[in-house]
Parts: C-alpha cells; sequence; structure tokens
C-alpha cells in the first residue's frame, strides 16, 4: 500500500472538505494547468493569444470561462503527440481512443498521470464499496482502450487481487467467475448482460455468483438497465465514468450509499455545463454538453476539452464533490428522426420496461426519400420464446410513439437474434442511411 492510499473503507480529506477548501484547491490547480499549457503547448500559446487571453487572466473559477474551448478536432490535428507538455522521454504511456473514422485520440501519461489515475480509480472502487483482499475481475478490453488498464492498476492500488480477464471468451468469463469467486466485476453494463445470459445457457443461476458490486461505464446506460442487472446478478450496480482524453476511467465514480450519479472527483478535474450551440456556461442543474479542465495532468493537460456528452452538474451528497446525472447520451449520437431528437437510451428504458424483452436492442436508422426512418430491433427472453412477438411489438412501439413521440417499426426477434456485442461498447445504432 502506498503512503497515499487511506486505510480500507476511509475517505480521503479532500472528499469530506468544505466547499471552500475545495475551491482554493482547484483554482490554485487551475493556474499551473493553464500556465503549463501556455508555456508548453503551442496549439493552447496560439489559441489563448488568438483569444487574448493569459493565464494569468484567471484569477477565480469563473474567470476560465473566458478561455477558447478545446475539441477533439484540435487533438487530432496535432496527431499523435503535439498536445504533449511534456518531452516524449517523460511519458511512460500511451492510450487512443479508437474513433470510428480517421486517426485515433493519442493520449499520454507520465508517471504521476499514471500514479494520480490509479489513485483516483482506488478511490472509485472505495466509492463503490469494495475494500482491500477484494478479488476484482476486469473484463473491461485491455490495450490501446484505457478501460482494462485503467482498472486493473486502480484495483491493484486499492490492494485487491486483480483478474485481468478482459473482453470477451464468454465461457471462459463464467468459469473464472465460479472458479475464482471475485467480489467486484468491472466491465460494460451491456456485456454484464452477456454473462448473466451465459450463466443462464449453462443452466446456472447468476445470483448465486459470488460478485457483490458490478462497476459499470464506457457507454451509456439506463436506471432501467440498473435495475434489470442488479435483480438478475443480485448485485449492486454503480456507475463508473471516464473518457481517455481526460485520463481514461475513473473521472467520476457513484457512491454505493446513495447510488445517485457519478461524484466528479473535482479536486483533479473542473467541469462545466454548456450550451451545446452557445457555448455559454450553464448553471448547475441544467442539462448541457459537459466540459472538462484537467487540474493536475502533466503529459496532457486539457483546457475546456468538450466531451460531446450531455447531462446535468448536480449538488453534492455523498462527499463535498459535484455529481453528474446519468448521461443522456453523446451530442453525435443524437438522431433526429422526422423532427423529433431521441437517444438510444430513451428506447433502452422502454424495452426494459417489458420483461418478455431480453434487454437487448439495436436502432436501425435507413433513409428512403427525404425523411429518416427507424426501426427498433429487440428480441424476447428465452422463456418467451413462444410468446406472440408482434403483439409484444405493436406495444412497444405504441409506447415509443407515446413517449418518445417518435413513429418507430418494431421488430421482435427470437431469442439471441441481436448481435451481442463481446469486447468494447455495445454498437446500439446501426447508420444505413446513404452516406
Ligand atoms: O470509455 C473510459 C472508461 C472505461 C470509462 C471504462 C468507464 C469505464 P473512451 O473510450 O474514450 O473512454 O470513451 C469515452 O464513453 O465520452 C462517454 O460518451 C462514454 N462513457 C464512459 N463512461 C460512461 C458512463 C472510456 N459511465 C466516452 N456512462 C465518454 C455513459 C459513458 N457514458
Amino acid at each position: 500500500m502506498t503512503a497515499r492510499t487511506p486505510a480500507p473503507g476511509a475517505l480521503e480529506p479532500i472528499e469530506t472538505a468544505s466547499r471552500d477548501e475545495l475551491q482554493a484547491l482547484q483554482l490554485q490547480r487551475l493556474r499551473w494547468t493553464l500556465q503549463h499549457a501556455y508555456d508548453h503547448v503551442p496549439h493552447y500559446r496560439a489559441a489563448f493569444d488568438a483569444q487574448g487571453v493569459h493565464p494569468s487572466d484567471c484569477r477565480t473559477l469563473a474567470d476560465l470561462a473566458r478561455f477558447p474551448f478545446t475539441a477533439k478536432a484540435d487533438l487530432r490535428a496535432q496527431y499523435p503527440f503535439g498536445m504533449f507538455a511534456v518531452p516524449r522521454d517523460q511519458v511512460v504511456r500511451i492510450h487512443a481512443s479508437s474513433g470510428t473514422t480517421g486517426k485515433p485520440t493519442v493520449v499520454g501519461y507520465t508517471q504521476g498521470d499514471i500514479d494520480r489515475w490509479a489513485d483516483l480509480v482506488a478511490r472509485s472502487i472505495r466509492a463503490s464499496g469494495g475494500r482491500r483482499g477484494d478479488i476484482v475481475h476486469v473484463a473491461y478490453g485491455y490495450g490501446l482502450f484505457t478501460g482494462g488498464l485503467g482498472a486493473h492498476y486502480g484495483a491493484e492500488r486499492m490492494g485487491c487481487t486483480v483478474v485481468p480477464m478482459s473482453g470477451g471468451q464468454t465461457e471462459k468469463q463464467v468459469q473464472l467467475i465460479e472458479d475464482f469467486r471475485p467480489d467486484i466485476i468491472m466491465v460494460t453494463p451491456s456485456y454484464m448482460q452477456v454473462i448473466v445470459e451465459e450463466f443462464r445457457r449453462q443452466g446456472k443461476d447468476p445470483r448465486q455468483m459470488s460478485v457483490r458490486v458490478g462497476i459499470f461505464g464506457a457507454e451509456p446506460w439506463t436506471e432501467a438497465m440498473r435495475r434489470d442487472i442488479e435483480a438478475s446478478a443480485a448485485i449492486d450496480a454503480v456507475d463508473i465514468y471516464g473518457l481517455s482524453e481526460v485520463m481514461g476511467p475513473g473521472v467520476a465514480n457513484e457512491c454505493i450509499e446513495s447510488k445517485d450519479g457519478p461524484v466528479v472527483w473535482e479536486d483533479h478535474f473542473y467541469p462545466e455545463i454548456i450550451d451545446p450551440e452557445t457555448g455559454a456556461v450553464l448553471p448547475d442543474g441544467s442539462e448541457g454538453e459537459l466540459v472538462f479542465t484537467t487540474l493536475t495532468k502533466e503529459a496532457l493537460p486539457l483546457v475546456r476539452y468538450r466531451t460531446r456528452d450531455l447531462t446535468r452538474l448536480l449538488p453534492p451528497t455523498a462527499r463535498s464533490m459535484r455529481r453528474m446525472g446519468k448521461i443522456v447520451g453523446r451530442s453525435d449520437d443524437m438522431l433526429i428522426i422526422r423532427g423529433v431528437n431521441l437517444f438510444p437510451t430513451q428506447v433502452e428504458e422502454l424495452v426494459l420496461q417489458d420483461t418478455r424483452l431480453s434487454g437487448q436492442y439495436q436502432l436501425v436508422v435507413t433513409r428512403e426519400g427525404p425523411l429518416d426512418d427507424l426501426l427498433v430491433r429487440c428480441e424476447v427472453t428465452p422463456q418467451h420464446a413462444g410468446a406472440d412477438r408482434a403483439a409484444i411489438g405493436q406495444a412497444l412501439q405504441h409506447r415509443i410513439k407515446t413517449l418518445v413521440g417518435v413513429s418507430a417499426a418494431v421488430d421482435v426477434g427470437l431469442p439471441d437474434s441481436i448481435e451481442r456485442t463481446l469486447v468494447g461498447k455495445a454498437r446500439r445504432v446501426v447508420d444505413k442511411r446513404p452516406k
């Protein structure tokens, strides 16, 4: 155990500090970040100069609003290492976010960055109810994706026994869970559903698994999905949020005692919510785009990074730091079907309300002529394989129309007819529109 890791179960002092103490620390760290970025990254120097601001103009936290945003395109333009604020030989690790087109976004870490990341994932595991000595089964992918290694280092830092299983090989996942009897699983929520199904396929009761807590993230998931997983596996399901550019998993994590949205680890990441159209900072509680400024990162400081994630900032409860609401979706994932905005999570809520459906779903968007058409594909559970699928589909179609306002066709297939994502993030939208 490192000197800075508190005793099992004990909180770090900053987690319960007063708002004033926290804000004083944030301001001091924010000023350091702005100066560090300005001094060492030509992109930031040019962007600050173009906006007529200098790091010394930041005297209060509110002054941050005067500084320019950073977008994914800015990171891409500096591919691969142009955004690094330290000499390359001080970068001990590279990760990259896949990106569906073109070049990946590259992120780098100094040894200090890796250490702080491990500390924050350890803090996240503790908030999730994890303790020293727990066995942690990591089924996030290992590699350039930050999920596997991020979870791994944090669980080790926490003093846990880590099983670095990675994603895929579902039968083996079940075997190792049965044999090693982990206390905690860290995995995408959609792949947890696949593991639960595999237990059942093997004639085993998933509620008998040793796992106590699941720490789920890397993709949007709803309260309905939480209830579904908690009931089917008899575990507590908590939400972990993060993104590679800002660090990886552990930027925010829910507390098991409140389960009221991930607590943003605000001593390391300063959050803002902005109007995605105008860029104006919105008051806490309003829904908008989440923006982060890193406060302690050495290799890749980020100033006002636009995440594209839509959510709200909520007042502190279990910790002194603010929480974020569940991510509604990414602005890139929003569909506009005949003028009505729609996120996949809205359909997820409705699919999971019908216990005859398996919770697997896909939105297929097509276009013939000027308008987009939406087909919602879902499937019945094995127990309801003989049910009237057309009637189930009509009922879901009606609920989507009345509750979301979208006219969609619904196709209810047989069990297992929807392709599962075994590694990486679930693919909820299949876009067949002509490019
Ligand atoms: O997904 C990091 C991560 C790994 C987080 C494991 C949690 C667990 P990226 O691949 O860069 O990094 O993708 C980041 O995933 O901007 C969100 O859109 C989405 N996302 C991550 N966590 C959540 C969550 C990792 N808890 C992008 N809820 C983010 C909803 C999430 N969306």
